[in-house]
């Protein structure tokens, strides 16, 4: 696993928007690009950059398929809080992709089973996913993946814990009452199975799961920790989210990614 640390958040997110651009360019015309996006306020710098950089025609999104982690139960595309509005909002309305290349859980699907079935195969159809972007939860939750998550479970419904209810009750008014109390998410099997994933972390919230996750063992109640035993993952964060990481952790991840942040921005 590789750790990239950068000053800020600001930067963190320059850094990621063109790593991933530079994956999206490089990979050739002829196949698409199959990408896993989040939601959330971490990836909201990348989803900026993406905008400016496909307005200046240095990124296009005409080849690239993309696959969310997951939607609230019980939310409509057209609810504010949806994370089909989110994304729309936040990215699709303002780039080049082609909307029968976007695909979302449906949170309001009534055979959910089938909703998370008809997901795994749709990914697959596509020949898996090349990249997963994440962010982490500050319980060191990937997607709605919450502690206690099978690290091979795949897309499915899952309950809500209190503290990623009262997490995202700003989106809600404040009001952790009114974040609905489960999700539809790809499992833990489903973003290992990513040929990549990319994770930005920023802010001291973060810093005690961002220390399980990459000082300690893989471990089901910090379910981002599953990263270790990923081939190829990367870790995005900024000097905040590092506050509970051994000073020589820092260090040396510092040393050895030198150049990676240096050749950034
Ligand atoms: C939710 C989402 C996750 C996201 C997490 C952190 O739980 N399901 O995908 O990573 O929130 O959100 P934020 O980036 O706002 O801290």
């Amino acid at each position: 696993m590789r750790l990239i640390i950068h000053p800020d958040h600001e930067r963190a997110s320059r850094w990621t928007a063109r790593y991933i651009a530079d994956k999206i360019n490089s990979h050739g015309r002829d196949k698409h690009f199959v990408l896993g996006l989040p939601t959330g306020s971490s990836p909201l710098g990348i989803y900026r950059e993406f905008i400016r950089m496909n307005g200046e025609k240095k990124l296009s999104f005409a080849n690239v398929r993309t696959f969310n982690m997951d939607e609230y139960i019980g939310l409509s595309a057209d609810h504010p809080q949806s994370y089909r509005y989110f994304m729309m909002e936040n990215l699709f309305n303002h780039v080049d992709i082609d909307p029968k290349h976007i695909h979302i859980l449906d949170g309001m699907a009534k055979d959910t089973e089938k909703e998370c079935r008809l997901y795994e195969e749709a990914i697959a159809a596509e020949g898996g996913i090349e990249l997963f972007l994440g962010g982490m939860g500050s319980d060191g939750h990937i997607a709605f993946n919450e502690p206690g998550s099978s690290l091979n479970s795949r897309t499915r419904i899952k309950t809500l814990t209190s503290e990623t209810k009262a997490a995202n009750a700003r989106f809600f008014g404040g009001d952790p009452s009114k974040v609905p109390s489960a999700a539809l998410t790809v499992g833990v099997g489903t973003v290992m199975s990513a040929r990549e994933v990319v994770i930005i972390v920023s802010g001291r919230g973060k810093a005690r799961a961002l220390k399980a996750v990459v000082e300690d063992g893989v471990n089901h109640m910090w379910t981002l920790s599953c990263l270790q035993m990923h081939p190829k993952a990367v870790i995005v964060c900024d000097e905040d989210a590092t506050e509970e990481l051994k000073v020589g952790t820092v260090r040396y991840f510092k040393d050895i990614e030198k150049d990676a942040i240096e050749s950034g921005v």
